[in-house]
C-alpha cells in the first residue's frame, strides 16, 4: 500500500506548473507531480526536480493515493473543457472534503458553476488567480484564491508561503466565494492590457513625435521607473527597448506590430458591458490589439488615407529638445493609469455587490502590489486609499489621486492634442481623458439623448425635479400618448 506523504498534488507540467512545484518544494512542502502525458513526469523528475523532495505519479489514481487528507490537488491546465475533464476524473477517485484547486486563467463564471457543482457532491473547490509569469511562479507569484471558503484554512499555509511578499505581507489572501478569485484575476488581466497599451502609446509618441531612438526611449523609461510610475511593466519595457538581437539590431524593430490575446481582456470588457460599468480604457486596449491585427489592411490604408505626418524634427539632442513634451507624456501616462485603475475598481465593486462577494479592495491592492504582472509602487498608494477609506466610492475621489490627476491634467490634455494633431493614435490616453471629463461633469448631454429616445420610440424620460417618475411627450403632435414598455439590458 502506498504511503500518503504528499502535501499537495499538481497536475500540468508546463512552465507555470513546474515552477510552482519547485517553489512549493523550496518552502518545505512535499509535492506530487502529474501530467496527462506521463513521460513528462519522469522528464521533470530527472531534470529540474532532481535532488528535491518532489515525487511523481504514474496515473491519477496513483497521485490520489500519495496525498495526505484532506487531499489537495491543484490543476494548471488549459482553461475550458480540460478543467472539467480532470474534475470529473478526480471526483471519481477522491472523497468528500477533498480540495480541487484550478490555477489556470479560467472564466469566473465557470468557476462559480464548478464551485456549486462540487459543493453539491461534498468537494471543496477553489479557483485561484496566479500571476507573475514564469519567474513569479518560481520565486513568488501573486495568488488570488476564491471559491469554497471551507477550503481556505487547508491551503492558506501553502499559498501564503509561496506567494510574493510586499512589505512583509504575502501577496495572497482569500478573495471571496464562488468565482471571486478568477474574477479578480480577470480584472487584473484587463488592467494589465490597459497598462501595456498606455506604455505602447507613450512609446509611439516618443518615437514618432519626439523622434527618440530606441536607446533614448529606454533611457526615458529608466527615468520613469524611478518615479511614481515605477512598475514591472515599465521596467521590462526599458529592457526591451535596448535589447539587441544577435545581429546587433534592436529586436523590438523586427517584431510584427500585430498583437495577440488569449481572452481575459475581452472577458473583462464583456463583464463591464454586462454590469454597465464604463471600463473604457480596458475595452480600448482590447480593441487596439484587434486593430493592430489588421496588419495587411493597415499597410494598404496607410498608402491611401490622408492624415498629418508626425512632425519629428531632426534635432541634435531630442531628449533635451523635447524635455517638456517627454515630461508631459509621463504625466499623461500617469493620469490615464489612475483612470484605468479607478475603472477596474469600479467594476470590482459593482460585481462584488451583484454576487454578494464582499471583495476587500485594500486586500486586492496588496495582492497586486507584488509578484504579479501589474505590480507597482502605484498599487501601494491604492492600498493606502482603501485603508484610509474601505468604502471609497471611486479612486478618483481619494484626496491623493484627485490631486495627482489635477496636477497632471494640463499636460495630459496637451499630449492628447499633440497626438491628435500629429495623427498618432492614442485610444487609451484619450478615452481615459474622456472618462475623466465625463465623470467630473455635473450635466452631460444625456438629456437630449433621453428626449430623442422619447421622440422616436416613446421611451420616456425623468425630469430634473421629479426623479423616479417617467414622462412621455407627444413631440410631433401626431404621435400617441402611450409610452413604450420599459426593460433593462
Ligand atoms: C499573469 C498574466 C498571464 C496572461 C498573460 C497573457 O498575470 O501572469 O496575466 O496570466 O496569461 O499575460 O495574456 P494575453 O495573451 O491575453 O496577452
Amino acid at each position: 500500500m502506498t504511503t500518503a506523504t504528499a502535501d499537495i498534488a499538481l497536475i500540468g507540467l508546463a512552465v507555470m506548473g513546474k515552477n510552482l512545484i519547485m517553489n512549493m518544494n523550496d518552502h518545505g512542502f512535499t509535492v506530487c507531480a502529474f501530467n496527462r502525458t506521463v513521460s513528462k513526469v519522469d522528464e521533470f523528475l530527472q531534470n529540474e526536480a532532481k535532488g528535491t523532495n518532489i515525487i511523481g505519479a504514474t496515473s491519477l489514481a496513483d497521485m490520489v493515493s500519495k496525498l495526505k487528507r484532506p487531499r489537495r490537488v491543484m490543476l494548471l491546465v488549459k482553461a475550458g473543457s480540460a478543467v472539467d475533464d480532470f474534475i470529473n476524473n478526480l471526483t471519481a477517485l477522491m472523497e468528500p472534503g477533498d480540495i480541487i484547486i484550478d490555477g489556470g486563467n479560467s472564466d469566473f463564471n465557470d468557476s462559480t458553476r464548478r464551485c456549486k457543482e462540487l459543493a453539491a457532491k461534498g468537494f471543496l473547490y477553489v479557483g485561484t488567480g496566479v500571476s507573475g509569469g514564469e519567474d513569479g511562479a518560481r520565486y513568488g507569484p501573486s495568488l488570488m484564491p476564491g471559491g469554497n471558503p471551507e477550503a481556505w484554512p487547508h491551503i492558506k499555509d501553502i499559498f501564503q508561503s509561496i506567494a510574493a511578499k510586499s512589505e512583509g505581507e504575502p501577496c495572497c489572501d482569500w478573495v471571496g466565494s464562488e468565482g471571486a478569485g478568477h474574477f479578480v484575476k480577470m480584472v487584473h488581466n484587463g488592467i494589465e492590457y490597459g497598462d501595456m497599451q498606455l506604455i505602447s502609446e507613450a512609446y509611439h509618441l516618443l518615437k514618432s513625435v519626439c523622434g527618440l531612438s530606441n536607446d533614448e526611449i529606454s533611457a526615458v523609461f529608466d527615468e520613469w521607473n524611478k518615479s511614481e510610475l515605477e512598475s514591472f511593466l515599465i521596467e521590462i519595457s526599458r529592457d526591451i527597448m535596448k535589447f539587441r538581437d544577435t545581429d546587433n539590431v534592436h529586436l523590438v524593430d523586427k517584431i510584427l506590430d500585430s498583437a495577440s490575446q488569449k481572452g481575459t481582456g475581452k472577458w473583462t470588457g464583456k463583464t463591464g458591458l454586462d454590469m454597465g460599468i464604463p471600463i473604457t480604457l480596458i475595452v480600448e486596449a482590447v480593441f487596439a490589439r484587434c486593430l493592430s491585427s489588421f496588419k495587411d489592411e493597415r499597410v494598404k490604408a496607410s498608402l491611401l488615407l490622408q492624415g498629418p505626418k508626425p512632425k519629428s524634427e531632426n534635432v541634435a539632442n531630442p531628449l533635451e529638445h523635447h524635455k517638456k513634451l517627454i515630461d508631459s507624456i509621463k504625466l499623461a501616462l500617469y493620469a490615464s493609469k489612475i483612470i484605468s485603475y479607478a475603472q477596474g475598481f469600479m467594476l470590482m465593486r459593482a460585481t462584488s455587490q451583484e454576487y454578494g462577494w464582499t471583495l476587500n479592495m485594500g486586500g486586492i491592492s496588496l495582492m497586486w502590489r507584488g509578484g504579479c504582472i501589474i505590480r507597482s509602487v502605484f498599487l501601494g498608494r491604492i492600498k493606502k486609499a482603501f485603508t484610509t477609506n474601505p468604502t471609497l466610492d471611486n479612486l478618483l475621489l481619494d484626496d491623493f489621486f484627485n490631486q495627482e490627476v489635477a496636477r497632471s491634467q494640463l499636460s495630459w490634455r496637451e499630449v492628447c492634442c499633440t497626438g491628435i494633431m500629429n495623427g498618432v493614435p492614442m485610444p487609451a490616453f484619450s478615452s481615459a481623458l474622456a472618462f475623466y471629463d465625463g465623470y467630473r461633469c455635473d450635466k452631460l448631454p444625456a438629456n437630449l439623448l433621453q428626449a430623442q429616445r422619447d421622440y422616436f420610440g416613446a421611451h420616456t424620460y425623468e425630469l430634473l425635479d421629479s426623479r423616479g417618475q417617467f414622462h412621455h411627450t407627444n413631440w410631433t403632435g401626431h404621435g400617441g400618448t402611450t409610452s413604450a414598455s420599459t426593460y433593462n439590458v
